[in-house]
């Protein structure tokens, strides 16, 4: 199963319901960036937007918290109908109390790590998780290169996952995605892609959905 997650990051904020209605169709998830200014030196959705978006989307939401703090952060969006809440492992400071309140609220609860955070730091969290978030980019911005240095991340994460038998749990990257790296980023074992600007810069973004689509599919 793959899933093309559109991120309005890099979208015209002037027209967000317009800008998420170009791609409703043929997306799985909206993926929406959440940033703080102090986590990530960006600022971006204040929450009254962001759940504004959340429930009237028309297609699920994949939040990614780019905030510190995040065991409180995550809190006002345990009451929204997200489907996904993503917390940084790098701003948590109880991972597995808040990955359960997470899952208490019924949503899917995704533990993101940021390029320089090694990928053994989310294997004590792995039976807690409904989502692993291999950030391919440093946070804070769309529009970077893809690290491909982050590609043995991937493959240890999937290595992991079937070797424990998690089948449902989605691996997701988020950075740098186009229909060169998406196929790396699939090969090495992801099935849930966020991409932002190569989708927003398109001409036709729900052609750029679903070539996305069409290059992992191939992989
Ligand atoms: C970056 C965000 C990404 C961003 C991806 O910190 O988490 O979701 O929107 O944008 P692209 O696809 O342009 O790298
Ligand atoms: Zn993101």
């Amino acid at each position: 199963m793959i899933r093309i997650c559109p991120s309005i990051l890099n979208a015209n904020f002037d027209d967000l319901p317009g800008e998420i209605e170009r791609v409703a169709k043929v997306s799985d998830l909206l993926h929406l960036d959440i940033m703080d200014g102090i986590f990530v030196p960006n600022t971006t959705f204040k929450f009254e937007l962001a759940s504004k978006l959340i429930e009237t989307s028309g297609v699920p939401v994949d939040v990614h918290l780019m905030i510190s703090e995040a065991d409180s952060g995550v809190d006002p969006y345990l009451s929204t109908s997200a489907l996904s809440l993503s917390v940084h492992l790098e701003a948590l400071a109880d991972p597995k109390g808040t990955l359960s309140k997470i899952r208490e609220s019924g949503k899917r609860a995704s533990l993101a790590i940021k390029p320089g955070t090694q990928i053994d730091s989310i294997y004590p969290y792995l039976n807690q998780v409904d989502m692993i978030l291999i950030m391919t980019v440093e946070p804070g911005f769309g529009g970077q290169g893809f690290l491909s240095e982050m590609l043995p991340k991937i493959r240890q994460a999937r290595i992991w996952l079937d070797k424990n038998g998690f089948d449902e749990t989605w691996l997701q990257v988020d950075g740098g995605i186009n229909v060169e790296t998406i196929r790396q980023a699939r090969s090495a074992g992801a099935d849930t892609f966020v991409a932002g600007s190569v989708v927003y810069k398109s001409d036709d973004p729900a052609g750029m959905v679903k070539s996305l689509r069409e290059c992992a599919i191939a992989e």
